[in-house]
């Protein structure tokens, strides 16, 4: 059995460490933050995702997963080391690797003897060999001379179904430069393997660019049809029906085809922005990737400047009093990074208008992102209590618990009874549309 060294307890480390003891192995979660390590240390999670906290409670019990804040500890103990740090975006859309490069060095400080070292975390393609220099200048500067591999082995869970995509994943990529390393990978996805799990073994790059080709694809199929359904608005046709019709195609596939209020979340918008700048690097435009990019941010745009004009037909937009059911930037999770109702909220509240908003796992993250504004947002104990006065909803996020809303109960506390429904959750409920002066995304 191989011991696992996990650092960063971000979203991606910290799913992959309580999985990976889940498998079996032996699993060090490592993070600088002391503060987050001891409150995982006694079960509490810093992260809202369906499932988690039973496998992270049963893993520490059976004392399979351990959280540590000791970089040389982690390193010294682990026989694989996967790097789960953050590579947030700078300024101009690149990555920024400086947590990257710090583990790296730290990694050449410490190593006692053979590792693996396995990037996790999306990184621009090349960064596996710079891992690899930096590690080999540590291990030069100690006079060592220690064999090791470095492994890309990209991600690819969906936030709030976290759990289940990296317990029964599509694929696992392996981009590696030793059959040694990919053997060890074999043996760490043991589990995934023996139930046959389609295995992907490549080279770094390969793996690397696996990762934001599959990111951007996604992006630009949504920014697709988010565009088409804009059209079919005008036109009078039905996007669900369009994307229905796409999909059975084979070649196109029905998913990733839901027209809404623009992708966010930590990857597509992060990702997207990352290649189109590698590309710039290597003397490339992604022309492409860079129109959904654009589209995304116009979807957005169309959306608020939709509601502003729709409410303004009854109320003056100074005086109107929106309602926001969700606020994250999908279901099952509280992230709200590049959220579109971060976007839609401020070009709402720019127009005048005052926002009632309630989202069942979103609004303390919100209510710091969107702390300049906090004066026109009241924050709502449930989705009842959000529409009270309001001239408009606005389904911003499809939970569940918004399908299930007694909407005759909305109505009576409403003032006006707009209902803008940007992810088609009620499109083809009759009884809605009767209710309210409903719109939805391209239907
Ligand atoms: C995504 C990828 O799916 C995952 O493989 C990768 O590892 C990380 O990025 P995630 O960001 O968690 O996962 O969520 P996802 O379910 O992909 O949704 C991303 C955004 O696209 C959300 O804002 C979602 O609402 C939007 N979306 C998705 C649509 O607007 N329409 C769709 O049809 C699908």
């Amino acid at each position: 059995m191989k011991n696992i060294g996990i650092i960063g307890t971000g979203y991606v480390g910290l799913v992959q460490g309580v999985i990976m003891a889940e498998f079996g192995m032996n699993v060090i979660c490592m993070d600088v933050v002391s503060e987050k390590i001891e409150k995982l240390k006694k079960g509490i999670l810093p992260i809202y995702e369906p499932g988690l906290k039973e496998l992270l409670d049963k893993n520490v019990m059976s004392g399979r997963l351990k959280f540590f804040t000791e970089m040389h500890e982690t390193i010294e103990n682990s026989d694989v080391i996967f790097l789960a740090v953050g590579t947030p975006p700078k300024e101009d859309g690149s990555a920024d690797l400086q947590y990257v490069k710090a583990v790296a060095k730290s990694i050449g400080e410490y190593m006692n003897s053979y590792k693996v070292i396995v990037n996790k975390s999306t990184v621009p393609v090349g960064t596996g060999k710079f891992v690899r220099d930096i590690v080999q200048e540590g291990l030069d500067k100690r006079g060592l001379s220690i064999e090791f591999d470095i492994v890309s082995n990209p991600e690819f869970l969906r936030e709030g179904k976290a759990v289940r995509d990296c317990l029964t994943p599509d694929r696992v990529v392996i981009g590696a430069e030793s059959e040694k390393a990919v053997e060890i990978m074999k043996k760490v996805y043991d589990v995934l393997y023996i139930n046959q799990t389609p295995f992907l073994i490549t080279s770094l790059e390969t793996a690397e660019m696996i990762k934001y080709a599959s990111n951007a694809f996604l992006a630009v199929k949504i920014s697709f049809i988010n565009e088409i359904a804009l059209l079919a608005d005008k036109v009078g046709a039905n996007i669900q029906e369009i994307a229905r019709g796409m999909g059975m195609d084979g070649r196109i596939s029905s998913k990733f085809l839901h027209a809404g209020p623009g992708y966010g979340g930590s990857c597509f918008p992060k990702d997207t922005k990352a290649i189109a700048d590698i590309a710039h690097t290597h003397g490339e435009q992604m022309l492409v990737i860079e129109a959904a990019i654009k589209a995304n941010e116009k979807q957005k745009q169309k959306m608020s400047e939709r509601i502003i004009y729709t409410v303004s037909q009854e109320v003056p937009i100074e005086n109107a009093i929106l309602t926001i059911w969700g606020l994250s930037f999908k279901p099952e999770t509280d992230d709200m990074r590049d959220a579109p109702s971060i976007d839609i909220i401020r070009a709402l509240v720019r127009a005048g208008a005052r926002i009632r908003a309630y989202c069942p796992e979103g609004m303390k993250e919100a209510k710091w992102r969107l702390k300049d504004i906090e004066d026109y947002i009241e924050y709502c104990k449930n989705e009842y209590e959000a529409a009270e006065g309001a001239d408009a909803i606005i389904l911003m996020t499809e939970w569940h618990q918004f399908r299930g809303a007694y909407l005759d109960k909305v109505k009576a506390v409403m003032k006006n009874d707009y209902f803008f429904d940007l992810r088609n959750v009620f499109s083809k409920n009759i009884e809605v549309k009767e209710m309210f002066k409903y719109s939805g995304v391209g239907c």
